[in-house]
């Protein structure tokens, strides 16, 4: 792969980024499978949530981020940890900028296949990543290599955001009713012939709330969702681009430690508490969240 002169730096960062705070389970995990890696993690915080968004606006701001991060920071790799932008615009983003590494993220129904013995899985994700051409190219490529499963989905309008409010403070109430409301869509769950027995979590934010949602859940009901599969893609990708900070080269100085930026649009006090919440046990100490006037 030729990379254009600004990301072929091993030791610049990679840029994260969701319309809020959901791609911060995206950034755990990557924290985890890249430790020596440094990170820019940006929250579209004043346009959150996207899911009940169009496809123009989305692309409009995914484009934006996107450059932000590949100019002003010069991330070698861009990884979109919303499920939501990456439906909508991922293939923009490429197209704009051939040869740089983007890694985009889809809801887990390959390994919802693999996992389910009813042969029934769920699915929650946003409005407009279940209508986008992308999922149902999904869909249909993982139905047609598992005929013995079947995907139910239900767009969870309003999730997202009760999870960015949540953040903020509150009891989350809000969020565990939506959620019923939506788990009680999706049909029978449960370890039963033909119900629900693997549940797909297809938006970044609500592993935020995985707890929440496993006690809502009958016993057998497993819960699959893609963060470890997208830092594993990552790590992978950088490894064939020659990209990878933890594995230096010859006589190269050893490596400093790995930095967090972590940059919002709107609020940066959601972001900050959201971080505090999410990534404390492993980041400290966590970097205060800086404006991004975008
Ligand atoms: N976290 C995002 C996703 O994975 C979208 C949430 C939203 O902005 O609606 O889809």
């Amino acid at each position: 792969m030729s990379l254009p002169r600004h990301s072929v730096d091993r030791a610049a960062p990679i840029g994260v980024f969701d319309s809020g705070i959901g791609g911060l389970s995206v950034l755990q995990a990557l924290r985890a499978a890249l430790p020596g890696e440094d990170l820019v993690y940006v929250a579209d915080s004043a346009h959150t949530p996207y899911g009940e968004r169009s496809d123009a606006f989305i692309t409009e701001r995914t484009s934006a981020i996107a450059r932000h991060l590949r100019d002003a920071h010069g991330a070698k790799l861009l990884v979109i940890a919303c499920n939501t932008a990456s439906a909508a615009a991922a293939h923009v983003v490429r197209q704009d900028n051939p040869g740089w590494p983007v890694v985009a993220i889809e809801p887990a129904l390959k390994p919802a296949a693999h996992h389910t013995r009813t042969g029934h899985v769920g699915v929650l994700a946003t409005r407009s990543t279940l209508a986008s051409r992308k999922f149902a190219a999904l869909r249909a490529a993982v139905t047609s290599a598992h005929q013995e499963v079947r995907f139910s989905e239900v767009a969870c309008d309003g999730l997202a955001a009760s999870i960015e409010r949540w953040a903020q403070g509150g009891d989350g109430s809000a969020s565990r009713d939506l959620l019923a409301r939506y788990l009680g869509q999706l049909g029978e769950l449960g370890a039963a012939a033909h119900a629900i027995d693997t549940l797909v979590l297809g938006c970044t934010h609500y592993p935020l709330i995985r707890e929440q949602i496993q006690q809502q859940l009958p016993l057998g009901v497993g819960i699959v969702d893609s963060g470890l599969p997208v830092a594993r893609h990552a790590r992978r990708l950088l490894h064939s681009t020659g990209l990878l900070r933890a594995e230096p080269l010859g006589d190269e100085a050893p490596l400093s430690p790995a930095s967090l930026r972590l940059l919002a649009t709107g609020s940066v006090h959601t972001l900050h508490a959201a971080a505090q919440r999410w990534l404390r046990p492993m980041a400290a100490p966590l970097p205060d969240v800086e404006t991004l006037a975008l």
